[in-house]
């Protein structure tokens, strides 16, 4: 009887361990190298814990040490997992989507914001509204955006600029941003204007900041059931405006239908909601779809205009370089009501080459979605040869990875628009995996044409017209915390007009 005791439970040891060994995270069978600063017991999980500049610190500090090497990382409650930054992995971990993609410690906390959306989604779900976006931004509609909506929105800007100007007050241009990216982005995607005075602009920014926390607050299911009234109104308000929404575009929908009945004209279907109305018939989908693009689209692109300004105030050579470069190339362009007259045509990268370099430079090193938390789906092996058990987590960060000397030579850490230009000063491109920015492969950013478009409009219209100065603290603003890259405490400076 103790024999088989003994042999019994030496045999369960035996396979325990040789099991664990099995899914260990490992490289040619051999355990692989951690990333620094682990602690007993809490791995690396106090430093997700810390601001985000510390974190993104630490990331740097991490890739300069180990170069493009693939690290162990361990967060408490969490399967183990790695960081990568080898642009070979990172294209093998965006195609396959498969293997690799949000597994449920990211769904599971933005589920309630995010719903149905295209976000969440996967299969034929995201499928039908990944085909309404590509369907959405070719073409007529990014065209009326240039030719429509983005004066309109500019002329707004411009009125709030001047005020400032001539009352010599300060302005924060993070939030002026934000105005003009929320008017941009209600038009397009709900054919409204939405500015952030707007109650559900209010409930929406309140709730995504919230859903943000907790990704840092691993006792959130407690800290909400406690405290989370607040949240959960806001969740309230922004699902009735989505409701809201759908029934007002399907009243203008059988408007127009009975309307084309009597002229005999063709309906012009083609916003966003038309076009997910289309493919879904459940109408919480088609309220989870458009708020997942609005807010996809709205505060990246606003962080994206605010570190390009935040850094052009730092580098005065590359924003005389830029504003004598506009100047030369658009002086006789013609313009209405002090706004350019552009066009699609206008904007393409290749006529604004220098322009183009400074955006990309801007988003190199402040991507907008700073890093991302993803988990095998079944045992991976990398191309690196890393082996990741079924549930690990996969994190890259792209702010580190936009930083890396490997991959952008040993200024790296400078902000030098030229690197993105040929010496006949033509831009030259780089990979979704050496510039992981927009992400890459099937689930890359839709909106990435659209926030070019807005960047070389803006840019265009208000470095030759306005000179933005630095007020105490301007020169050193760092990111707040959060699943995107605001900048903490907003960007204040003066402005003037230039004549
Ligand atoms: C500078 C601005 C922007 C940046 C840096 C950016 C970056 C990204 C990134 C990194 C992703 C992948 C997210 C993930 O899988 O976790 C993404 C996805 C997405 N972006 Fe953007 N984005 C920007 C602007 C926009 C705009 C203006 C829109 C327009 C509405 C938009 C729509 C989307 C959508 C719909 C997805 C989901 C695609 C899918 O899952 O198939 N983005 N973006
Ligand atoms: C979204 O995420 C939640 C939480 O993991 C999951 O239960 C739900 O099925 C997901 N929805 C879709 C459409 O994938
Ligand atoms: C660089 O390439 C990507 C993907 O092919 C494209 O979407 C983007 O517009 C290009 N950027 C420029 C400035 O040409």
């Amino acid at each position: 009887m103790l024999w088989f005791l003994v042999l019994a439970f030496s045999l369960v040891i035996l396979t325990y361990r040789s099991k664990s060994t099995r899914r260990r995270i490992s490289r040619n069978g051999r355990p692989i190298k951690s990333a620094p600063d682990s602690l007993p017991l809490l791995g690396h999980g106090f430093k997700f814990l810390r601001p985000r500049h510390d974190l993104f610190d630490w990331f740097v500090a991490c890739q300069r040490q180990y170069g493009l090497e693939t690290l162990e990382i361990s967060v408490p409650t969490l399967p183990s997992g790695v960081v990568i930054t080898d642009p070979v992995n990172l294209e093998f971990v965006l195609k396959n989507e498969h293997l690799v993609s949000k597994g449920d410690f990211v769904k599971s906390r933005s589920w309630d914001l995010f719903g149905n959306g295209i976000i969440n989604a996967s299969g034929d779900l995201w499928k039908a509204q990944r085909k309404a976006g590509l369907k959405f931004f070719s073409g007529s509609n990014l065209e009326a955006m240039v030719e429509d909506v983005l004066p309109e929105a500019y002329l707004r800007m411009k009125s709030q600029l001047l005020k400032h100007a001539e009352e010599g007050m300060t302005i924060d241009m993070q939030s002026v941003f934000l105005d003009f990216t929320s008017f941009v982005m209600g038009h397009m995607a709900y054919d409204m204007n939405l500015d952030s005075s707007h109650p559900f602009s209010k409930a929406f920014d309140y709730a995504s900041d919230q859903v943000g926390r907790r990704f840092q607050n691993p006792l959130y299911p407690l800290t909400e059931f406690l405290f989370g009234f607040k949240l959960h109104r806001a969740l309230t308000e922004v699902e009735s405006f989505g409701k809201k929404i759908v029934a007002r575009a399907a009243q203008r929908r059988s408007r127009v239908a009975f309307e084309s009945l009597i002229t005999n004209e063709e309906p012009a279907f083609d916003t966003l909601m038309d076009l997910l109305m289309e493919r879904f018939s459940d109408r919480t989908i088609v309220a989870d779809s458009a708020l997942n693009f609005l807010s996809a689209g709205k505060d990246t692109t606003a962080q994206s205009f605010t570190w390009t300004f935040y850094a052009l105030m730092q580098n005065p050579e590359a924003l005389k370089a830029l504003r004598d470069d506009i100047r030369a190339h658009f002086l006789n362009h013609k313009s209405e009501h002090g706004v350019l007259k552009l066009s699609i045509a206008d904007l393409q990268p290749a006529n604004i080459p220098l322009l183009m370099a400074t955006y990309y430079e801007a988003l190199r090193l402040y991507p907008p979605i700073p890093f991302e938390i993803q988990q095998t789906q079944q045992d991976v092996r990398l191309p690196d040869g890393t082996f990741l058990p079924k549930d690990s987590v996969v994190v890259w960060c792209i702010w580190a990875i936009n930083r890396a000397k490997e991959i952008h030579g040993g200024d790296a850490a400078i902000f030098r628009p030229s690197r993105w230009l040929d010496e006949e000063g033509k831009f030259v491109n780089r990979t979704a995996f050496e510039f992981p920015v927009f992400n890459g492969g099937p689930r890359s950013c839709l909106g990435r044409k659209m926030a070019e478009l807005m960047a070389s409009f803006l840019l265009l219209n208000l470095l030759p017209s306005f000179e933005f100065g630095q007020v105490d603290g301007t020169s050193s603003r760092r990111a707040q915390n959060s699943l995107t890259l605001p900048m903490a405490g907003g960007l204040p400076c003066t402005v003037r007009t230039i004549s």
